[in-house]
């Protein structure tokens, strides 16, 4: 890999332009109307491994109900796994959660103000601290994702495909990261970075045309990359079992769920729909097959209707189950693959913003 080091004139040339270029081309995002440091902490990890679209409508729920540090502190964890159901990837909401009540407990609820002490927090790492400090403080640190990471080694010509990838580009893209913040606005350079790669210098197809390094960029287009993971599939079935209750005129309806428990290494503590003993279901008792993917695994889930008596033959119970009005099941801590099937068969309304639920009381025996 050639060093290609730029001079210090065209460095600040280069992130004149972007900041000049974030200023006319930022998307309108509800962080970004925000200097208060527990809200962009709420985004920043929001953002991580989730689409912005989807981070959009559950941050600004997840504000309502949980304004300050210490709200989210005193809120019971099934509630901030309720707001972020959906979001996935939940081992984020359990660290967001224990490290508001570790501020709230020994802080008085205050953020530490620099990326150096925001990293001693539990589950705050090197990005989310810099992302914060930056944003929030000003402080003159760089951040790096995989998107600024695209965009520098792009702008270089560095191969993040070859051999002399790993801790050394690593290095590499941090100091250019750094060299190329603006003293003045370090969130804005950091934040046009990452911009710049979600929305221009997108991974395929990127758009060159409307880039603002265009003309010093060592590849205009394309980069060779590591070979991505093959997804790997895996077939599952699941048992959607709904009862009526109640006199007519007043009559609801509600599905048995199952609580995962805190034993389990993936999703503890959240509410799925059964599992079923066979993943061959039958055709006449097929209701959907939906594809839901996590992480490298594409899970193929076959959903059953089943009756009330033939649950228990058909089905293996990891967990406690209950009965849950369906009003009641859209704001509790639903898997993402639960919350896509009621929603597929429309029993599950769009969950109002920052209306959450308590598991219900009715547990089956
Ligand atoms: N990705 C994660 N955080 C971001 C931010 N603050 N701006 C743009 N993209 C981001």
């Amino acid at each position: 890999m050639a060093r290609q080091e730029r001079e210090p004139a065209v460095l600040e040339k280069l992130g004149q332009q972007l900041l000049a270029w974030y200023d006319h081309n930022q998307r309108d995002l509800p962080w970004r109307r925000s200097r208060d440091p527990y809200a962009i902490w709420v985004s920043e990890v929001m953002l991580q491994q989730t689409r912005v679209a989807v981070v959009e409508e559950r941050y600004r729920a997840f504000l309502e109900q949980f304004p300050t540090v210490m709200a989210l502190a005193a809120a019971p964890e099934q509630d901030v796994l309720a707001l972020w159901s959906g979001l996935g990837y939940y081992r984020r909401a359990r660290m967001l959660h224990k490290a508001a009540q570790f501020v709230a407990g020994n802080r008085n609820g205050i953020l530490p103000a620099t990326s150096a002490e925001l990293r001693l927090l539990p589950g705050i790492g090197a990005y989310t601290a810099a992302a914060i400090a930056s944003i929030a403080h000003g402080e003159r640190v760089a951040v790096v994702d995989g998107n600024v990471e695209r965009v520098l080694c792009r702008l270089q010509g560095w191969d993040a495909a070859g051999r002399t990838g790993g801790a050394a580009l690593r290095r590499r893209i941090e100091a250019l990261a750094d060299r190329l913040l603006d003293a003045e606005r370090p969130g804005d350079s950091n934040q046009a970075l990452m911009e710049m790669g979600a929305t221009v210098c997108v991974p395929r197809n990127p758009k060159c045309m409307s880039c603002p390094l265009t003309r010093d960029c060592k590849t205009r287009g394309e980069h060779k990359t590591q070979p991505r993971p093959r997804m790997l599939s895996q077939e599952v079935a699941c048992a959607l079992v709904v009862r009526t209750i109640g006199e007519p005129g007043q009559a609801y309806r509600e599905v048995l769920l199952e609580q995962r428990p805190d034993s389990q290494t993936v999703m503890p503590g959240m509410w799925q729909l059964p599992v079923l003993r066979d993943a061959a279901v039958p055709d006449g008792h097929l209701l959907m097959t939906v594809r839901h993917a996590i992480m490298q695994v594409n899970y193929y889930v076959r959903v059953r209707a089943a009756s009330e008596s033939e649950v228990e033959a058909l089905t293996f119970a990891v967990g406690e189950r209950r009965w849950v009005p369906l009003v009641q099941a859209a704001g509790m801590a639903l898997t993402g693959l639960t919350r896509k099937v009621l929603t597929r068969v429309r029993m599950l309304r769009a969950l109002p913003p920052g209306s959450i639920a308590a598991p219900p009381a009715a547990r089956v025996p």
